[in-house]
């Protein structure tokens, strides 16, 4: 797709409604989930790719292209549908390869909380769990979800729910992921016992969240923004994070992994907004925010329940 297009729907987008309004992208999309593309090939590489042996109509080809460009945001991916390269604002594979050697999901009733578009869901397939569900109650992430995945034609199920409707979700899990949410919660440990009640006995929880160094038992609680984030409540260090996961019941807790996020990992394209990380870091000292406090840094943790 050339620039030229996306930057026209973009900046139509900007111009005639407001980005929560979600209408003319739902429509954009069911449009999409009319056409029947056949002899398709999914890849769940670092790039989530879909192709197809058939000649695609340039109708077919623009009908997809629209629907891609007003569901901008992309932030979770890559993806390739049809030759089009949706770089996203977060290389995700980097994440989930992170993750990858410390979970084997077969057989097993699988939740991915937050899951955004459920780029991470759909490379979890190759697991072949018995039952995969993302909440996520964001309607943009969701249209993503159901553009991607008419082709894709997993039974992942989608629900337009958060963290906080698990407690009266239809079932347990045995593997919840919660992926870059706890820090968005204004009661870190209230949420935490909310994964734990939604967990099946010997249920594990795996997740990542933003911390910062130092060995107290201490949390960073920003003023307003962080990073330009507007919405971040807590910043705990690891002992902090321990802590929090101890009292919620958690039993077993391992600490994955600790990374700082670079700009190779979150940066901006022309399927994003025109800001990222490189944007809202100190540009003097890429160790701090703009605001004044540590750079983003996560822990990558696994713990379970009795
Ligand atoms: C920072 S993104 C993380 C996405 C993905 N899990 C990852 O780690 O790359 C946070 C996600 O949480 C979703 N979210 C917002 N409120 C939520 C809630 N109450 N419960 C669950 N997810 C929520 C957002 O829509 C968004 O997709």
């Amino acid at each position: 797709m050339n620039n030229n297009n996306i930057e026209t729907i973009k900046a139509k987008k900007n111009k005639a409604y407001s980005w929560k309004n979600i209408r003319p992208i739902y429509e954009a999309v069911q449009k999409v989930k009319k056409l029947e593309i056949q002899d398709i090939k999914v890849s769940l590489g670092d790039t989530v790719q879909i192709q197809t042996a058939q000649d695609i109509s340039t109708q077919d080809i623009q009908t997809i292209q629209k629907a891609l460009a007003l569901l901008i945001p992309w932030r979770k991916g890559p993806f390739e549908i049809f030759d089009i390269d949706i770089q996203t604002e977060w290389r995700s594979y980097i994440k989930y390869d992170i993750l990858r050697p410390h979970f084997d999901l077969k057989d097993k009733v699988v939740a991915d909380i937050g899951c955004n578009n459920g780029y991470y869901m759909f490379k979890m397939t190759s697991d072949k769990p018995r039952k995969l569900v993302g909440f996520d109650p964001s309607a943009l992430c969701k249209l993503q979800f159901d553009m991607m995945n008419h082709f894709i034609k997993s039974d992942i199920k989608f629900e337009l729910l958060g963290v906080e409707h698990l407690q009266l979700y239809d079932h347990k899990f045995d593997t919840i992921f919660m992926l870059g949410v706890l820090y968005h919660r204004a009661d870190p440990i209230g949420t935490l016992k909310q994964l734990k009640n939604a967990l099946l006995p010997r249920g594990e929880v795996i997740l990542d969240t933003f911390i910062i160094d130092g060995d107290g038992d201490m949390c960073l609680t920003p003023q307003s923004r962080y990073a330009m984030i507007p919405n971040i409540y807590f910043i705990p260090t690891i002992k902090a994070l321990t802590n929090w996961l101890g009292r919620a019941g958690f039993i077993d807790i391992e600490v994955l992994n600790i990374s700082q996020t670079t700009t190779h990992e979150q940066r901006a394209t022309r399927w994003t907004f025109d800001q990222s990380l490189a944007n809202f870091l100190n540009p003097d000292d890429h160790n701090l925010t703009l605001e004044g406090y540590p750079a983003p840094k996560r822990a990558y943790i696994k713990a379970r329940v009795l």
